[in-house]
């Protein structure tokens, strides 16, 4: 890899993070919910500050011109309308990740330059190539195999009576589930894991030139990882993986190119596990403050679906996505103009009093959870949701049927991300003879 750095696009890229951090920072200061929200250091519970913002209108204009909102039928509105588009980090603050020569052509980005990025007709073109590998029959056959993973876990420990909840659990069903995708061995998850995390915070922003810096040294590792298995793959096709299966592709009659392999890959690893570990570590967190819920996931698992929404309604793994304006809208009485942002608050949407009642109760009986939008909607519909959806069910099911006296044995520790919300380590116990005498 070259080593002179752009100093041209460094500099630029250094004051943008200097005065967007600054002026973040000032408004945050001045108690602005929106600054808040969005800004540098994202508060334990950020749902009282999504009220704030709600209180102020469906739709708020914030101070550089972008716009937020809470509301779930204005953000389902926009996730449907095709004079939104997509955002890149750049348009959000002016990051360029390629400051050494020849990174344009080398890095690719599994946000900016895949599916999650693009709009019709890419985006369509490619959706549809990956989508086999989601099917409800592609899932059947996989849940046999969740379920294997899951069970060999619990079995380990039971013995030991004691473990940790993300480390140990969470982050262990869906890396193996990505990496049964790939054809690759999970021993590569700890490079996954370190890629994923350093990437997915970028999806807060970028705030500082370390921040920046160790993304791109991610993306130079990633992008190298998925080179040399395309490479692998090529030579020794895999049997069903999702690289092999991507390699036969002719979209239009031409293979796919590198680039959107790669992106394609990466997106599928990053989005793969990221949010599901979330997705899992979020529904411990609310079962164990929920008795009644846990008792009635004890009592009849065939309800984990319902569990499963409510979690996905009450804290989701994902907090925000964005659209960029294409053109002039008029939403909620406010016109916006062309090329503004607007961030839709998930997790604000997911508690609209307009349509779910009591919303920030946890309420598996709740008729309509599903009608929350933690996978966001329209094109970019999460494309792994059913999958999501069954690794959630599987974990919470089994792990309160095998320990339903689980309980923590420490206090959690909550990620720092603003985007993706979840916990960071939590300290558990099984609640087994032994180890309840000992605590
Ligand atoms: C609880 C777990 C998950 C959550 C909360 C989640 C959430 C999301 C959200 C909110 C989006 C759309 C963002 C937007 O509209 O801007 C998305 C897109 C996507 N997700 Fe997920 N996701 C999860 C699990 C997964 C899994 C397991 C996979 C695949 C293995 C996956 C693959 C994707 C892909 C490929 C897209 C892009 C779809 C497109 O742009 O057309 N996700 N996800």
């Amino acid at each position: 890899m070259p080593t002179h750095i752009d100093l041209r696009k460094e500099v630029r890229t250094r004051s943008q993070l200097l005065i967007g951090n600054g002026i973040f920072r000032l408004l945050a200061a001045t108690g602005d919910p929106m600054a808040r929200v969005l800004g540098v250091r994202p508060p334990a519970d950020p749902y009282p500050l999504y009220e704030k913002i709600r209180a102020r209108g469906e739709l708020s204009r914030g101070r550089f011109g972008f716009y937020i909102t809470p509301s779930h039928g204005l953000a389902s509105a926009m996730l449907r309308d095709q004079r939104l588009g997509t955002v890149s980090t750049a348009d959000v603050n002016g990051v360029d990740w390629n400051v050494y020569p020849g990174d344009a052509e080398y890095l690719v980005h599994p946000v900016e330059d895949s599916l999650l990025a693009m709009n019709p007709p890419e985006h369509t073109r490619l959706r549809r190539l990956v989508s086999p590998w989601f099917t409800p029959r592609a899932l059947r056959d996989r849940t046999e195999r969740i379920e294997r993973i899951v069970a060999d876990f619990l079995d380990g420990v039971a013995d030991r009576g004691e473990f940790e909840l993300v480390r140990d659990f969470a982050i262990r069903v869906p890396v193996r589930v990505i990496c049964d995708l790939f054809g690759i061995p999970d021993s590569e998850y700890q490079r996954f894991s370190r890629w994923g995390s350093i990437l997915a915070g970028t999806l807060d922003g970028i705030r500082t030139v370390r921040e920046r810096r160790a993304a791109r040294d991610a993306l130079v590792g990633m992008t190298g990882f998925f080179d040399d298995l395309i490479a692998h793959r090529r030579k020794q096709p895999g049997d069903g993986d999702v690289i092999t299966g991507l390699l036969e592709a002719r979209p239009d009659g031409e293979p796919l190119d590198r680039r959107d392999l790669v992106a394609l890959a990466g997106l599928l690893l990053g989005a793969g596990f990221e949010t599901t570990v979330n997705l899992i570590t979020n529904g411990v967190a609310a079962l164990l403050e929920n008795p009644e819920a846990k008792r009635l996931l004890i009592e009849q698992p065939d309800r984990a679906g319902d569990v499963v929404e409510e979690v996905l309604r009450y804290d989701p793994p994902v907090q925000f996505t964005a659209r960029m304006t294409h053109e002039p809208v008029d939403y909620a009485g406010v016109r916006i103009p062309a090329r503004h942002l607007v961030v839709l608050i998930i997790g604000g949407t997911n508690r609209d009093p307009a349509v779910f009642a009591e919303p920030a109760r946890f309420d598996v009986d709740r008729p309509n959870n599903r009608e929350h939008l933690a996978f966001s909607s329209g094109i970019h519909y999460c494309l792994g949701a059913g999958l999501a959806r069954i690794e959630g069910e599987i974990a919470l099911r089994e792990l309160f049927r095998r320990f339903p006296r689980l309980y923590r044995a420490a206090p959690p520790v909550r990620r720092t991300g603003r985007n993706i919300r979840g916990l960071q380590r939590m300290p558990m116990r099984t609640g087994t003879a032994r180890n309840v005498l000992v605590s």
